[in-house]
């Protein structure tokens, strides 16, 4: 029972923190060019006189109407948040770029993976943001949908741009900066947060990169894109605190895109594969397992249980 109760603890506290703003790119690179104009920030409308434009979170376009993020991003307090009181904001480094309306679509509505559980975040930690009309292709670019997974890496082979904020004392950051990171076996990242404290189970469809020394996508910059060349290969939903300066970073983890190839194909492209049509139906133990089987899964059981060293 205490091990459930501090297991919580830390679930909220890293979700909260993501999400509330507090989001943070430490010791990244200044993002200048057109290099990252798939990467969209989702705005509360409300907020958009700010300087950093009511930034929530990060995402990526994966087609000219669709944006992949956290689906953890698109709650408060375990409650969808509206998609007419957001926006979506692509194709330029900085937020406060307000030189052209092109950049700016309101948002129609947002799919959230069927199997994730707000109250229990981490797992199918994804969703689908679209847009009530399209992004011009001048303003924007769309980064391809994984078509094999990607294994890991001895150097830093990926990018994850965002606008997190700089420092643990800001809460976004107008400039869009960026980390290039280094795949990690799931193992060693479970490991890797076993030793500080905080276990969290790395299933299969989830995917852990290594930030480099003194850098950390912290707390989040949650929805964040792992881009390995042209593709979309995972979407952030944890990183570790980041209040002090983080010479050995842990992992940051992300939804791994390539296990929800099936799903995505079905909601963005209405594309259904013969092994998914199960997940039509409302999700059950099943519908799960012939989803994971369908989406090219190579384990069904991976689940580390969760436990934490705190005991
Ligand atoms: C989401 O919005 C798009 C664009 O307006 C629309 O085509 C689609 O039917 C909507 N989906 C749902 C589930 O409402
Ligand atoms: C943190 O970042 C903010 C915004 O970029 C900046 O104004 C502030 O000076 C920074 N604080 C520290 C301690 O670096
Ligand atoms: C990382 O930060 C530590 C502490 O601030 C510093 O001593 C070290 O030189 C930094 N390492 C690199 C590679 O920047
Ligand atoms: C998604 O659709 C594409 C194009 O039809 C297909 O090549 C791919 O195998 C599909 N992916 C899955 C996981 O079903």
């Amino acid at each position: 029972m205490n091990k459930f109760v501090i297991l919580c603890v830390v679930v909220l506290y890293g979700a909260s923190y993501s999400v509330e703003g507090a989001s943070r790119i430490i010791g990244g690179t200044v993002a200048t060019g057109n290099e990252f104009n798939y990467m969209v920030s989702l705005q509360r409308i409300s907020e958009v006189a700010q300087l950093t434009r009511g930034h929530r979170c990060g995402g990526a376009l994966i087609t000219l109407s669709h944006a992949l993020t956290a689906a953890s991003c698109l709650h408060n307090n375990n409650q969808l948040i509206v998609a007419s009181e957001h926006r979506l904001f692509a194709g330029a480094t900085r937020l406060d770029d307000d030189s052209n309306e092109y950049r700016v679509r309101n948002v129609a509505n947002f799919t959230i993976h069927p199997e994730f559980n707000p109250s229990q975040r981490f797992n199918y930690d994804i969703a689908v943001i679209t847009t009530v009309s399209p992004f011009s292709n001048v303003a924007v670019s769309t980064l391809r949908l994984p078509t094999e997974d990607i294994g890991i890496q001895l150097e830093p082979g990926c990018t994850t741009p965002g606008w997190g904020a700089q420092n643990s004392s800001a809460t976004a950051s107008y400039q869009l900066m960026f980390i290039r990171s280094r795949i990690t076996e799931n193992a060693v990242c479970f490991q890797s947060y076993v030793n500080q404290g905080t276990s969290i189970t790395v299933f299969p469809n989830m995917l852990c990169a290594l930030p480099p020394t003194n850098s950390t996508g912290c707390h989040g910059d949650i929805g964040n894109p792992l881009v390995c060349g042209d593709y979309l290969q995972g979407v952030l939903f944890l990183s570790k605190d980041c209040a002090s300066p983080v010479v050995m970073p842990s992992p940051d983890v992300y939804s791994r895109v390539f296990s929800h190839g099936a799903w995505l194909n079905e909601t963005v492209f209405g594309i259904i594969s013969q092994e998914n049509t199960t997940t039509v139906a409302p999700p059950t133990e099943s519908g799960a397992s012939t989803y994971q089987a369908g989406a090219g899964l190579l384990t069904i059981f991976a689940l580390v249980q969760i436990v934490t060293s705190m005991s």
